[in-house]
């Protein structure tokens, strides 16, 4: 997913303080879903009469929306704990709450092993919130880690708070059904479930309304989405609904992550192909090359089978940028395993990839049926070699832009200096360019492509 990425431990902090409220302070990690449940875990709060707190020793409520994606992640979480454990110390009336995928995944282990912890809520559970806080204020430490079937908070407006008022995110659905066997998100997330087709319009309208110019349709598996009404009227599948989208928000950009390669549907590829202002760039996880290996890993489609869909792509969409997510050292994977999982990627072209070690999660189907038997180091070998194969077909991707002229929605200043804007093309290739005086966030502009590195187009903007 863009931005911050699937499962990596990106920290947002939601500003704004005002006197006088309890207030509270939200760091998030892991994938956009979660950043997007912060959102609408800030809506509730500020329903609550909470403000939020620019910094954790300026609030009463310290909360971390958590990700438990790889062992990694989960340390992450950890040693943020070690550092309000410190700030408790100074403040004892200082709560701190669990939220998110580490918090179902560990439940109630949180209050028996952890003192720290107050306050432990799952990603289905914050409609619960106003009553769990109630509970904290009547100095007990509460706990709502029950899944759902339903819940998809369509009628909850998310706070974007940390918002660049030029892109959002908006989630269409949750959970997941596909049990990939080394991966705790259907542990983390329950079931799947789509969000109804009307509520993600008007969200969509709104952001519109409100001067956004792109947004990211969210869900683990968003070529699944499927929404029947309950009068029995027209069923929508994604590309019904990347239609209506369309539609509803024509001088928006469109996106969306992440496709899973067996439920891309050529009738999804079309719409694309139809509609100017989706963009034409698909976040396509392989995870691996090796059929044997997809197979152990449940993923439902073999090499030929994301090889052909590779194809079909460019067939439909000749300039569509695609990426991937790509997982080193699986279970039992061989040297062979590893050379499939490099041919895959150079034919897949991918022009930017999010790349693991793998690393167990206990209960996943992996876990309970397979060895995790590559050594670490084996495994860090082969993925510095996935990294390095990325970089260069990311440079190389990047080079044939050079001359070309992108359309860019400028997002901002560049991070690295004050006096370049950066903003990304229909790809969602990050570029950068001189000349800020002459465009603002969410200006729409054309840049002629000059230089590349693996990671940034660089150019001039065209008058
Ligand atoms: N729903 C998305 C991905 C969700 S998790 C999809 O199906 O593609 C994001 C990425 O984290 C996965 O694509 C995978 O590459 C990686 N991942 C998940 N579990 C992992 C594990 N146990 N070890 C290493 N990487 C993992
Ligand atoms: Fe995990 Fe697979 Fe679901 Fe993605 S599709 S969230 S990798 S189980
Ligand atoms: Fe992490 Fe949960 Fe997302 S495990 S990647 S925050 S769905």
């Amino acid at each position: 997913m863009p931005e911050s990425r699937q499962g990596e431990a990106i920290s947002l902090e939601v500003g704004v303080t005002v006197a006088g409220a309890r207030t509270f302070y939200l760091e998030s990690y892991g994938c956009q879903m979660n950043f997007s449940d912060s959102e609408i875990v800030a809506s509730i709060l500020a329903g609550e009469g909470y403000r939020s707190a620019a910094q954790p020793d300026e609030a009463d409520l310290l909360l971390l929306n958590t990700c438990s994606i790889r062992e990694k992640a989960e340390e992450t979480i950890r040693r943020r704990l070690r550092e309000f454990r410190a700030l408790k110390k100074r403040r004892p009336t200082l709560q701190v709450g669990i939220l998110g995928c580490m918090a179902e995944r560990l439940k109630n282990q949180w209050l028996e092993q952890e003192k720290l912890v107050d306050l432990v809520v799952g990603p289905d559970a914050y409609r619960d919130l106003p009553r769990l806080l109630q509970h904290l204020g009547e100095g007990q430490r509460a706990v709502n880690v029950l899944l759902s079937r339903e819940e998809t908070y369509s009628d909850i407006a998310p706070l974007r708070l940390d918002s660049n008022g030029v892109s959002a995110f908006v989630s269409i659905m949750r959970g997941c059904d596909n049990m990939c066997s080394f991966c705790v998100v259907p542990f983390t997330r329950g079931r799947e479930r789509s969000r109804d087709v009307c509520t993600i319009l008007d969200e969509v309208k709104g952001l519109a309304d409100g001067g956004y110019r792109e947004v990211t349709l969210l869900g683990q598996n968003v070529d699944s989405y499927r929404w029947a009404p309950d009068d029995g009227g027209v069923i929508s599948d994604f590309a019904d609904l990347l239609e209506r989208v369309a539609q509803a928000a024509p001088s928006m950009r469109i996106r969306f992550s992440t496709s899973h390669p067996k439920d891309l549907t050529e009738k999804v590829l079309h719409t694309m192909a139809r509609h100017d202002n989706i963009c034409n760039y698909i976040h396509l996880p392989c995870q691996s090359g090796s059929s044997r290996i997809l197979e152990l890993m449940n993923r439902t489609y073999d090499r030929n089978w994301y090889l052909s869909k590779v194809d079909e792509i460019r067939t439909i969409l000749p300039d569509c940028a695609i990426s991937s997510d790509i997982i080193a050292g699986f279970c039992t994977e061989t040297e062979e395993d590893h050379a499939d999982t490099l041919s895959l990627m150079r034919y897949a072209d991918f022009c930017m990839s999010y790349m693991f070690c793998y690393s167990e999660r206990p209960g996943t189907l992996a876990a309970r049926k397979f060895a995790d038997d590559v050594p670490e180091e084996v495994k860090k070998r082969r993925l510095s070699e996935i990294i390095a194969l990325q970089n260069e077909l990311s440079l190389s991707h990047n080079r044939r832009d050079v001359g070309t002229v992108a359309e860019v929605l400028v997002e901002g200043r560049s991070r690295r200096s004050d006096e370049r804007m950066r903003g990304r093309n229909l790809q969602n290739k990050m570029v950068v360019f001189e000349d800020v005086s002459a465009c603002k966030p969410g200006d729409c502009v054309r840049v002629q492509i000059e230089e590349a590195t693996s990671a940034t187009l660089m150019g001039r903007l065209i008058p």
